[in-house]
Protein backbone atom coordinates (compact mmCIF):
# COMPACT_ATOMS: atom_id res chain seq x y z
CA UNK A 1 0.00 0.00 0.00
CA UNK A 2 1.78 3.63 -0.67
CA UNK A 3 0.77 5.45 1.97
CA UNK A 4 0.67 9.08 0.56
CA UNK A 5 -0.01 12.22 2.10
CA UNK A 6 -2.09 15.12 0.40
CA UNK A 7 -0.17 18.13 2.24
CA UNK A 8 0.26 21.37 1.87
CA UNK A 9 -0.16 24.56 4.61
CA UNK A 10 -1.48 26.99 1.69
CA UNK A 11 -5.28 26.73 1.83
CA UNK A 12 -7.24 26.50 -1.39
CA UNK A 13 -4.85 24.83 -3.40
CA UNK A 14 -7.02 21.60 -4.30
CA UNK A 15 -5.63 19.21 -1.55
CA UNK A 16 -9.15 17.92 -1.38
CA UNK A 17 -10.09 18.10 -5.27
CA UNK A 18 -7.20 15.60 -5.69
CA UNK A 19 -7.86 13.23 -3.15
CA UNK A 20 -11.37 12.46 -4.40
CA UNK A 21 -10.68 12.83 -7.72
CA UNK A 22 -7.44 11.55 -8.41
CA UNK A 23 -8.66 8.64 -5.70
CA UNK A 24 -11.84 7.60 -7.96
CA UNK A 25 -9.50 7.78 -11.16
CA UNK A 26 -7.24 5.28 -9.37
CA UNK A 27 -10.13 3.03 -8.40
CA UNK A 28 -11.94 3.71 -11.62
CA UNK A 29 -8.69 1.33 -13.20
CA UNK A 30 -9.07 -1.17 -10.76
CA UNK A 31 -7.59 -0.12 -7.94
CA UNK A 32 -8.42 -0.03 -4.27
CA UNK A 33 -7.77 2.98 -2.78
CA UNK A 34 -8.57 4.74 0.85
CA UNK A 35 -9.27 8.52 1.48
CA UNK A 36 -8.61 9.73 4.91
CA UNK A 37 -9.87 13.11 5.78
CA UNK A 38 -8.04 14.88 8.22
CA UNK A 39 -9.55 18.44 7.76
CA UNK A 40 -12.17 19.79 10.46
CA UNK A 41 -13.63 21.65 7.62
CA UNK A 42 -13.84 18.68 6.14
CA UNK A 43 -14.62 19.10 2.44
CA UNK A 44 -13.77 15.93 1.37
CA UNK A 45 -16.57 14.18 3.41
CA UNK A 46 -19.03 16.27 2.43
CA UNK A 47 -17.96 16.38 -0.75
CA UNK A 48 -18.53 12.07 -0.74
CA UNK A 49 -22.01 12.43 0.81
CA UNK A 50 -20.96 11.83 4.10
CA UNK A 51 -22.92 14.47 6.29
CA UNK A 52 -21.73 15.22 9.92
CA UNK A 53 -25.26 13.94 11.27
CA UNK A 54 -24.99 10.26 9.55
CA UNK A 55 -21.26 9.80 11.02
CA UNK A 56 -21.48 8.80 14.30
CA UNK A 57 -17.39 7.55 14.21
CA UNK A 58 -15.20 9.06 12.55
CA UNK A 59 -11.49 10.52 12.54
CA UNK A 60 -11.49 12.13 15.40
CA UNK A 61 -12.48 9.06 17.42
CA UNK A 62 -9.70 6.99 15.58
CA UNK A 63 -6.58 10.08 16.86
CA UNK A 64 -8.45 10.06 20.18
CA UNK A 65 -7.80 6.14 20.81
CA UNK A 66 -11.75 5.83 20.92
CA UNK A 67 -12.07 4.09 17.21
CA UNK A 68 -9.99 2.10 15.51
CA UNK A 69 -9.93 2.70 11.36
CA UNK A 70 -11.85 -0.42 10.25
CA UNK A 71 -14.86 1.06 12.49
CA UNK A 72 -15.17 4.72 10.96
CA UNK A 73 -14.63 3.94 7.26
CA UNK A 74 -17.21 3.86 4.55
CA UNK A 75 -17.51 2.94 1.12
CA UNK A 76 -18.96 5.51 -1.71
CA UNK A 77 -20.34 5.35 -4.75
CA UNK A 78 -17.56 4.59 -6.71
CA UNK A 79 -16.40 0.90 -6.54
CA UNK A 80 -13.17 0.49 -5.13
CA UNK A 81 -13.20 3.97 -3.04
CA UNK A 82 -13.36 3.82 0.19
CA UNK A 83 -13.76 6.79 3.20
CA UNK A 84 -12.83 7.59 6.47
CA UNK A 85 -14.23 10.59 7.28
CA UNK A 86 -13.74 13.31 9.51
CA UNK A 87 -16.23 16.12 11.08
CA UNK A 88 -16.39 19.38 12.52
CA UNK A 89 -15.60 17.90 15.92
CA UNK A 90 -12.02 17.22 14.39
CA UNK A 91 -11.36 20.97 15.03
CA UNK A 92 -11.14 20.22 18.99
CA UNK A 93 -8.59 17.10 18.86
CA UNK A 94 -5.35 19.31 18.35
CA UNK A 95 -6.00 20.64 21.62
CA UNK A 96 -6.63 17.38 23.20
CA UNK A 97 -3.58 16.14 21.76
CA UNK A 98 -1.10 18.82 22.48
CA UNK A 99 -0.49 16.57 25.93
CA UNK A 100 -0.61 13.23 24.59
CA UNK A 101 2.30 11.61 24.75
CA UNK A 102 3.26 10.35 21.44
CA UNK A 103 0.89 12.52 19.92
CA UNK A 104 2.58 12.70 16.88
CA UNK A 105 2.39 8.58 15.93
CA UNK A 106 -1.25 8.13 16.61
CA UNK A 107 -2.50 7.72 13.24
CA UNK A 108 0.82 5.72 12.13
CA UNK A 109 -0.18 3.40 14.76
CA UNK A 110 -3.61 3.16 13.42
CA UNK A 111 -2.99 2.48 10.24
CA UNK A 112 -0.19 -0.73 11.13
CA UNK A 113 -3.32 -2.16 12.93
CA UNK A 114 -5.09 -1.58 9.40
CA UNK A 115 -5.50 -5.27 8.22
CA UNK A 116 -7.44 -4.92 5.47
CA UNK A 117 -4.67 -3.40 2.30
CA UNK A 118 -5.26 -0.79 -0.44
CA UNK A 119 -3.72 -0.30 -3.17
CA UNK A 120 -3.11 3.43 -2.75
CA UNK A 121 -3.90 5.70 0.29
CA UNK A 122 -4.12 9.54 0.42
CA UNK A 123 -4.59 11.41 3.50
CA UNK A 124 -6.06 14.83 2.67
CA UNK A 125 -4.51 17.08 5.21
CA UNK A 126 -5.87 20.48 6.55
CA UNK A 127 -4.25 24.12 5.77
CA UNK A 128 -1.91 24.46 8.45
CA UNK A 129 1.09 22.62 9.92
CA UNK A 130 -0.54 21.76 13.73
CA UNK A 131 -0.33 17.83 15.15
CA UNK A 132 -2.87 16.28 12.15
CA UNK A 133 -0.62 17.27 9.88
CA UNK A 134 2.29 15.68 11.59
CA UNK A 135 0.33 12.86 12.24
CA UNK A 136 -0.79 12.42 8.17
CA UNK A 137 3.41 12.85 7.67
CA UNK A 138 4.55 10.40 9.73
CA UNK A 139 1.81 7.61 9.08
CA UNK A 140 2.71 8.43 5.18
CA UNK A 141 5.65 6.90 3.26
CA UNK A 142 5.32 9.81 0.47
CA UNK A 143 3.95 13.68 0.41
CA UNK A 144 2.63 14.65 -2.92
CA UNK A 145 2.45 18.51 -2.75
CA UNK A 146 -0.42 20.16 -4.80
CA UNK A 147 0.70 23.99 -5.91
CA UNK A 148 -1.77 26.29 -6.97
CA UNK A 149 0.13 27.38 -10.11
CA UNK A 150 -2.30 31.18 -10.41
CA UNK A 151 0.12 32.59 -7.77
CA UNK A 152 3.63 32.13 -7.63
CA UNK A 153 4.00 31.17 -3.56
CA UNK A 154 7.57 28.94 -3.70
CA UNK A 155 8.27 30.21 -0.57
CA UNK A 156 5.39 28.40 1.23
CA UNK A 157 6.53 25.17 -0.44
CA UNK A 158 10.10 25.56 1.43
CA UNK A 159 8.71 26.11 4.58
CA UNK A 160 6.50 22.61 4.03
CA UNK A 161 9.66 20.96 2.72
CA UNK A 162 11.43 22.37 5.74
CA UNK A 163 8.83 20.53 8.02
CA UNK A 164 8.89 17.37 5.75
CA UNK A 165 12.41 16.85 6.34
CA UNK A 166 12.09 17.80 10.07
CA UNK A 167 9.58 14.69 10.41
CA UNK A 168 12.03 12.47 8.36
CA UNK A 169 14.67 13.24 10.76
CA UNK A 170 12.96 13.21 13.67
CA UNK A 171 10.11 10.69 13.34
CA UNK A 172 9.46 8.96 10.03
CA UNK A 173 13.03 8.21 8.17
CA UNK A 174 11.35 6.47 5.15
CA UNK A 175 8.92 9.91 4.19
CA UNK A 176 10.09 11.04 0.49
CA UNK A 177 8.35 13.69 -1.56
CA UNK A 178 7.38 12.25 -4.51
CA UNK A 179 5.03 14.31 -6.04
CA UNK A 180 4.38 17.93 -6.60
CA UNK A 181 0.86 18.26 -8.77
CA UNK A 182 0.71 21.34 -10.86
CA UNK A 183 -2.99 22.02 -10.28
CA UNK A 184 -5.35 24.93 -11.49
CA UNK A 185 -3.19 25.71 -14.90
CA UNK A 186 -4.24 28.16 -17.08
CA UNK A 187 -2.11 27.92 -20.42
CA UNK A 188 -3.67 31.36 -21.61
CA UNK A 189 -1.52 32.98 -18.65
CA UNK A 190 2.38 33.36 -18.78
CA UNK A 191 2.06 33.29 -15.16
CA UNK A 192 1.05 29.60 -15.00
CA UNK A 193 3.52 28.33 -17.21
CA UNK A 194 6.11 30.34 -15.57
CA UNK A 195 5.42 29.11 -12.07
CA UNK A 196 5.51 25.63 -13.66
CA UNK A 197 8.54 25.86 -15.15
CA UNK A 198 9.99 27.05 -11.68
CA UNK A 199 9.00 23.87 -10.10
CA UNK A 200 10.67 21.64 -12.92
CA UNK A 201 13.81 23.87 -12.40
CA UNK A 202 13.94 23.54 -8.79
CA UNK A 203 12.17 19.67 -8.28
CA UNK A 204 12.88 18.52 -11.51
CA UNK A 205 11.44 15.16 -11.65
CA UNK A 206 8.97 15.04 -8.89
CA UNK A 207 6.87 17.44 -10.40
CA UNK A 208 4.09 15.29 -12.64
CA UNK A 209 3.71 15.64 -16.15
CA UNK A 210 0.75 15.56 -16.19
CA UNK A 211 -0.79 19.51 -15.53
CA UNK A 212 -4.44 20.09 -13.76
CA UNK A 213 -5.93 22.61 -15.99
CA UNK A 214 -8.38 25.18 -14.27
CA UNK A 215 -11.62 24.11 -14.94
CA UNK A 216 -15.32 25.68 -13.97
CA UNK A 217 -15.95 21.52 -14.06
CA UNK A 218 -14.31 20.85 -10.92
CA UNK A 219 -14.63 24.01 -9.27
CA UNK A 220 -18.43 22.96 -9.79
CA UNK A 221 -18.07 19.49 -8.81
CA UNK A 222 -18.43 19.30 -5.15
CA UNK A 223 -22.36 20.13 -4.89
CA UNK A 224 -22.76 17.49 -7.19
CA UNK A 225 -21.06 14.50 -4.70
CA UNK A 226 -19.28 12.79 -7.45
CA UNK A 227 -16.44 12.70 -8.72
CA UNK A 228 -15.27 14.67 -12.05
CA UNK A 229 -15.08 11.57 -13.94
CA UNK A 230 -18.99 10.88 -12.63
CA UNK A 231 -19.90 14.58 -12.79
CA UNK A 232 -18.64 15.61 -16.02
CA UNK A 233 -16.46 12.81 -18.29
CA UNK A 234 -14.93 14.10 -20.91
CA UNK A 235 -13.82 17.73 -19.05
CA UNK A 236 -10.52 18.66 -18.34
CA UNK A 237 -11.10 18.04 -15.36
CA UNK A 238 -11.91 14.11 -16.10
CA UNK A 239 -9.24 13.99 -18.31
CA UNK A 240 -6.52 15.50 -15.94
CA UNK A 241 -6.96 13.48 -13.41
CA UNK A 242 -7.09 10.31 -15.06
CA UNK A 243 -3.88 11.08 -16.73
CA UNK A 244 -2.61 12.07 -13.54
CA UNK A 245 -3.79 8.28 -12.33
CA UNK A 246 -2.06 6.88 -15.26
CA UNK A 247 1.03 8.91 -14.66
CA UNK A 248 0.89 7.42 -11.35
CA UNK A 249 0.51 3.46 -12.29
CA UNK A 250 2.80 4.06 -15.04
CA UNK A 251 5.43 5.40 -12.63
CA UNK A 252 5.62 2.47 -10.32
CA UNK A 253 7.13 0.52 -13.50
CA UNK A 254 10.29 2.65 -12.82
CA UNK A 255 10.26 2.61 -9.45
CA UNK A 256 9.44 -0.17 -8.21
CA UNK A 257 10.68 0.43 -4.38
CA UNK A 258 7.64 3.18 -4.34
CA UNK A 259 5.33 0.16 -3.40
N1 LIG B 1 -8.35 22.62 -11.38
C1 LIG B 1 -9.25 23.43 -10.80
N2 LIG B 1 -9.93 24.33 -11.53
C2 LIG B 1 -10.82 25.17 -10.95
N3 LIG B 1 -11.13 25.16 -9.65
C3 LIG B 1 -10.49 24.27 -8.87
C4 LIG B 1 -9.53 23.35 -9.40
N4 LIG B 1 -9.06 22.60 -8.37
C5 LIG B 1 -9.70 23.02 -7.27
N5 LIG B 1 -10.56 24.01 -7.55
C6 LIG B 1 -11.41 24.78 -6.63
O1 LIG B 1 -10.54 25.53 -5.78
C7 LIG B 1 -11.04 25.56 -4.46
C8 LIG B 1 -10.02 24.97 -3.50
O2 LIG B 1 -9.86 23.58 -3.79
P1 LIG B 1 -9.74 22.52 -2.61
O3 LIG B 1 -10.83 22.67 -1.63
O4 LIG B 1 -9.56 21.19 -3.26
O5 LIG B 1 -8.38 23.01 -1.99
P2 LIG B 1 -7.74 22.57 -0.59
O6 LIG B 1 -6.27 22.70 -0.76
O7 LIG B 1 -8.26 21.24 -0.17
O8 LIG B 1 -8.31 23.70 0.37
P3 LIG B 1 -8.19 23.74 1.97
O9 LIG B 1 -6.78 24.11 2.23
O10 LIG B 1 -9.18 24.76 2.38
O11 LIG B 1 -8.51 22.34 2.46
C9 LIG B 1 -12.34 24.79 -4.48
O12 LIG B 1 -13.40 25.71 -4.63
C10 LIG B 1 -12.21 23.90 -5.70
O13 LIG B 1 -13.47 23.58 -6.26
MG1 LIG C 1 -9.14 20.68 1.60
Amino acid sequence: MRRIALANQKGGVAKTTTAINLGACLAELGKKVLLIDLDPQANLSSWMGVGSESTERSIYHVLLGEAELKEVLTDSKVKGLWLAPATVELAGAEKILANEVGRDIILKQKLDHLVEDYDYLFMDCPPSLGIITINALTAAREVFIPVETKILALNGLVTLINTIQLVKERLNPSLEVTGIIACMFDSRTNLSREVVEKLRARFDKIVFKTLIRDSVRLAECPISGLPIHLYAPGSHGAEDYMNLAKEIIGGEKERPTCK
